[in-house]
């Protein structure tokens, strides 16, 4: 499995590529808000995750409309050769991503919820489908659950283009965790979320008596 991080945040995204682990990341406006970031720097805050992350950096657009989805993202597409448009499962999010993809750009195609969704998604071009588990799970249905399910069903078939499931809205480790054993070919997570699943109480435990029998060998 691949991890990308769910952040906006270039400390997080530094300390993660340190570790040799980051495969890419996706991002969108509200979370660069959150970080302390301004709409109008937008832009350039991505190109700076882009110079960092070595694979695909997603980069949300706003249009509702087919015309408007295509031009914000050749906007972002030109950012940098590894930046990937993210766009809505709708109507127009799919016309716009079957013109993207004949202009050779990836999308990603977000906030994806059923098989049929990821089915339409990946047939109209998009690179990644990305399944949304944790706002299942807000609504008391099984997001991982239904995450099997878009796994299982996209499984079956050949569209022409290489699809690989992005699993999204990741709120706990054991989302990622029962998403590897699915075969989800990635999860994005935010750091919170990243640094619960390097860490074990047993773990910390074992180095602590480690390093207390290493003091007793030095001084002996
Ligand atoms: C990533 O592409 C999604 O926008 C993100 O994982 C959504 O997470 P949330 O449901 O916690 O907002």
């Amino acid at each position: 499995m691949k991890f990308f991080l769910d952040t906006a945040v270039i400390d997080e995204i530094e300390e993660a590529a340190s570790w040799g682990v980051l495969s890419g990341v996706t991002t969108n406006p509200t979370l660069y808000l959150r970080a302390g970031g301004t709409l109008a720097g937008f832009h350039d805050h991505l190109k700076r995750i882009c110079d960092i992350v070595d694979g695909p950096v997603s980069g949300e657009t706003v249009g509702l409309e087919r015309a408007e989805i295509v031009r914000e993202g050749e906007e972002l597409a030109a950012i940098a050769p590894n930046l990937v448009v993210k766009v809505p499962t709708m109507p127009e999010g799919l016309a716009a991503t079957k013109t993207l993809k004949e202009k050779g750009i990836d999308v990603n195609m977000t906030l994806c919820f059923t098989v049929s969704q990821a089915l339409l998604a990946a047939r109209s071009g998009a690179r990644y489908v990305s399944p949304f588990i944790g706002r299942f799970d807000d609504i008391s249905e099984h997001g991982i659950g239904h995450l099997g399910d878009v796994i299982k069903a996209l499984s079956n078939y050949d569209f022409g283009h290489p699809v690989e499931v992005i699993t999204a809205s990741v709120r706990h480790p054991y989302h990622v965790v029962a998403a590897a054993e699915l075969g989800a070919d990635i999860a994005t997570v935010p750091f919170s979320v990243l640094e619960k699943l390097v860490r074990h109480p047993l773990t910390d435990r074992g180095l602590e008596s480690f390093l207390s029998d290493w003091e007793k060998v030095k001084n002996a």
